[in-house]
């Protein structure tokens, strides 16, 4: 029987797999499903409340490395909100080009790009700033995700990490609905409009199912506050803050470590 915790069940750890972590999933699905998290996370704002905190991680002039970014996640809704000027660039394994380049159009003073597969396990040492990661933690096994905390250490990054996804039963029954239903009602609102998005949401809808897949997964892979805190453990050489920010509907699980020093 899973435990309860802050009124939520809490369920076992599943790694399971998401589509849009898989080699052989075609590059337009994988963008397709991106594009619409960007449109999500800028059309909801949940991830606003985490912004006091990721300026109070930066100055004026660091950079920040965004890692696993999908189709930008939230950079479009917090950089105009940001009173510091936020100097982002955006990397994933599988860069959505069109979409940074989109961003990088609509914000060119603040938003940078890799176009190169980058994976936030080998991090390049001289892509230098502190690094980000929004709604993707969870993609990583207990051993690669303690592997990228341990990277970051070794080369003295600042690093925030912030997820919507939370392993507790309200969520895994509320998301389908709400991807479902967020998919159905935006695809036409998408930017840029295109044919093949309405193709594969609404005649055959291979970008609906494959999201909810993914967003159970997510939801089953997702680490918890206890477990992100014997994570950290093991490195005393920072500070770690580790808790969750009220974002209706789901909380936000954020880790923020920084250098004892700084
Ligand atoms: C759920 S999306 C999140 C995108 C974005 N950060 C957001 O908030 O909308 C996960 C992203 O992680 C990327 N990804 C998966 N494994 C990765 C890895 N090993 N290194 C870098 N990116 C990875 C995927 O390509 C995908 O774009």
């Amino acid at each position: 029987m899973p435990n309860k915790k802050n009124g939520f069940l809490q369920i076992p750890r599943k790694q399971l797999f998401e589509f849009t972590d898989q080699v052989w999933f075609p590059a337009l699905f994988r963008d397709l499903i991106t594009d619409g998290l960007n449109f999500a996370s800028h059309l909801f704002r949940y991830y606003t409340p985490i912004l006091p905190r990721l300026e109070a991680l930066t100055d004026q002039t660091a950079t920040i490395i965004d890692l696993c970014s999908g189709g930008g996640g939230p950079w479009s809704q917090l950089i105009p909100l940001s009173e510091k000027k936020l100097r982002v660039i955006l990397t994933d394994k599988y860069p959505n080009m069109a979409h940074f380049e989109h961003l990088r159009t609509q914000f060119p003073e603040s938003i940078e790009y890799r176009s190169e597969s980058i994976d936030a396990r080998q991090i390049p040492p001289d892509l230098e700033g502190m690094v980000t990661i929004f709604t993707s933690f969870h993609h990583f096994k207990p051993e690669e995700a303690s592997q990228i905390l341990a990277n970051m250490v070794n080369q003295r990054r600042v690093i925030g990490i912030f997820e919507i996804t939370e392993r507790s039963l309200f969520q895994i029954c509320a998301a389908p609905f709400l991807i479902v239903f967020g998919i159905l009602a935006t695809t036409p609102f998408i930017k840029p409009p295109k044919l093949s998005r309405f193709l594969w949401t609404y005649l055959i809808p291979v970008i609906p199912i494959t999201n909810v897949w993914d967003g159970i997964v997510s939801s089953l892979r997702s680490y918890t506050v206890d477990e992100l805190q014997a994570m950290v453990a093991p490195f005393p050489e920072y500070r770690w803050e580790i808790g969750k920010i009220e974002s209706p509907p789901f909380p936000i699980t954020y880790l923020i470590g920084q250098p004892n020093e700084s």
